[in-house]
């Protein structure tokens, strides 16, 4: 197995709600480890930058309202398989078909305002962490 990293965010419902601690103390239950986290607010065209692959589909004036709309918890997390770990953790991108146990099971209230991102793939990880944090933000980076 590899040791990988990954890109996390804990979106606006989540932040606004009040579970950052929560949600970041999964990820660590899970074994994954915190490299890099910081909260920011994203401007319309920031949130429009991060999910530029999304821009023909019908959602994305949606996705990047809401992305923008109150302050959102950005982390780099690391762990063998990182990537896929995650994404267990977090569960399916549809909270109503998520499985049991999971963050947006517990915790997200629709397709649009699913509480959690996570990089799908070993690629974009390091294209999403690069988006967020420079090299001297990230312990360990060299
Ligand atoms: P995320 O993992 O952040 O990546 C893209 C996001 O688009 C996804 O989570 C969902 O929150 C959102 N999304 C996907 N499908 C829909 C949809 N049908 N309607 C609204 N938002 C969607």
């Amino acid at each position: 197995m590899a040791k990988e990293q990954t890109l996390s965010i804990i979106k606006p419902d989540g932040v606004e709600r009040n579970l950052v601690g929560e949600i970041l103390q999964r990820f660590e239950q899970n074994g994954l480890r915190i490299v890099a986290t910081k909260m920011i607010q994203m401007s319309r065209k920031q949130a429009e930058g991060f999910y530029d692959i999304h821009r023909e589909r019908p959602f994305f004036g949606e996705l990047t309202e809401f992305m923008s709309r109150s302050p959102v918890v950005v982390t780099v997390l690391e762990g063998e398989n990182a990537v896929a770990k995650h994404r267990e953790v977090m569960g399916a991108t549809n909270p109503a078909e998520a499985a049991e146990g999971t963050i947006r099971k517990d915790f997200a209230e629709s397709i649009g305002e699913n509480t959690v991102h996570g990089s799908d793939s070993l690629e974009n990880a390091a294209i999403e962490i690069a988006y967020f944090f420079a090299k001297i933000e990230r312990v360990n980076a060299g």
